[in-house]
């Protein structure tokens, strides 16, 4: 009879036999190797395609878009005026600054330009676009990144809240892409990312005004994708899942006071340096709707679609919970 320990040490023996064989190790390495230069491709790509853009990314100040517009800053060649500056002071003081959209003339002087604006001032909107468009003379890329986030129970919620939410992260970014769009379509180029959320593609309990926003975002830029084609522009839909920036921080409550808390969501979201990255190399791919979550927020987008009456189990059970320790 073959005691445990000894049937343990024979797997263990085996599990060492398979992984030192003389072939798993260089089919891992060779692996590795193609990934790694999957990724520097990829890389090199975007790079080649924003270089020589003007792009213009708003929510610069901070999170998603501060990390976003610091990965464009310094994708300068080497030799521009600007490297001889130093990149992190010059562009922490235009980012400190401004409620701002950051505007990239990677085309000619490289060098970041800030334009103030508040997404829920439609005047303030067309005067920004104007401003750029005066500037500039176009734009070739456009991230619709500035947002806000809300956390409530529906019926407790103000109109007035729900109305802000929508005007930031909906009625604005689609005021600014109107305001941009014909001169695009004039030069038969330019491409518009819309930064969503993975609640735009599910909603969760108590963020109503929030999900509804980016159901809206993805609906639009879908529409705008298909109607724009042949006009050769670009639409990007992006849902990230959580990051760790200040959004949840940042978000509105019922009665429109801020809720000033990070959630734990939040803290153990995703690194918004990373997300950046992924979504400029998916910009440089023009991939048209991407996800970027982790593997049980991306499955619950299929759960939703195919067995919807489980998915709302789900979130009926989860709003339970939340209230439950909220009145707790
Ligand atoms: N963090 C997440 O977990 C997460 C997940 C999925 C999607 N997203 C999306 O990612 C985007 C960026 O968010 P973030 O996480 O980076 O949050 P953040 O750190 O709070 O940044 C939000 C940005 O939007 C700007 N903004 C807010 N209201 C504005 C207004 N009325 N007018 C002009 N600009 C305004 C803010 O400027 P000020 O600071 O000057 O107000 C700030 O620059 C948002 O669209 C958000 O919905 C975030």
């Amino acid at each position: 009879m073959v005691s445990f320990k000894s049937r343990r040490n024979l797997m263990r023996g085996r599990v060492m036999d398979w992984v030192t064989c003389p072939f798993l190790l260089p089919v891992m390495f060779s692996c590795m190797g193609i990934f790694g230069l999957l990724k520097l491709l990829q890389w090199i790509r975007m790079k080649a395609y924003v270089r020589n853009s003007v792009v213009v990314i708003t929510g610069a100040t901070s999170g998603l878009g501060k990390e976003a517009g610091s990965g464009l800053y310094h994708l300068c060649p080497p030799g521009s005026p600007r490297t001889l500056k130093s990149k992190d002071t010059e562009l922490r003081s235009l980012l400190l600054r401004f409620t701002c959209c950051l505007v990239f003339d990677q085309g000619q002087t490289y060098k970041p330009s800030t334009v103030a604006f508040d997404l829920t001032d439609p005047p303030s909107i067309a005067a920004a676009a104007s401003k750029i468009l005066q500037s500039f003379g176009y734009v070739d890329i456009l991230i619709n990144n500035a947002g806000i986030s809300y956390r409530g129970t529906i019926v407790d919620t103000k109109m007035d809240v729900d109305r802000k939410v929508m005007e930031t992260n909906y009625f604005g970014p689609i005021a600014l892409t109107k305001a941009l769009l014909p001169s695009m379509i004039k030069r038969k180029k330019g491409h518009i990312v819309a930064i969503s959320s993975i609640q735009g593609k599910y909603s969760i309990p108590f963020r109503s005004a929030y999900a509804a926003s980016k159901h809206a975002t993805q609906a639009f830029f879908d529409c705008l994708r298909a109607e724009t084609e042949h006009d050769k522009i670009e639409v990007t839909v992006i849902s990230p899942g959580y990051i760790h920036t200040n959004l949840s921080l940042n978000a509105i409550t019922a009665d429109g006071s801020k809720y000033g808390v990070m959630d734990k969501t939040t803290t153990q979201g995703q690194c918004p340096t990373m997300v950046a990255r992924n979504v400029l190399v998916a910009v440089g791919k023009k991939r048209k709707d991407v996800i970027l979550a982790d593997l049980l927020p991306s499955w619950a987008i299929y759960l939703r679609t195919l067995v919807p009456e489980l998915f709302f189990r789900i979130m009926a059970s989860r709003a339970k919970k939340e209230q439950k320790t909220k009145t707790s």
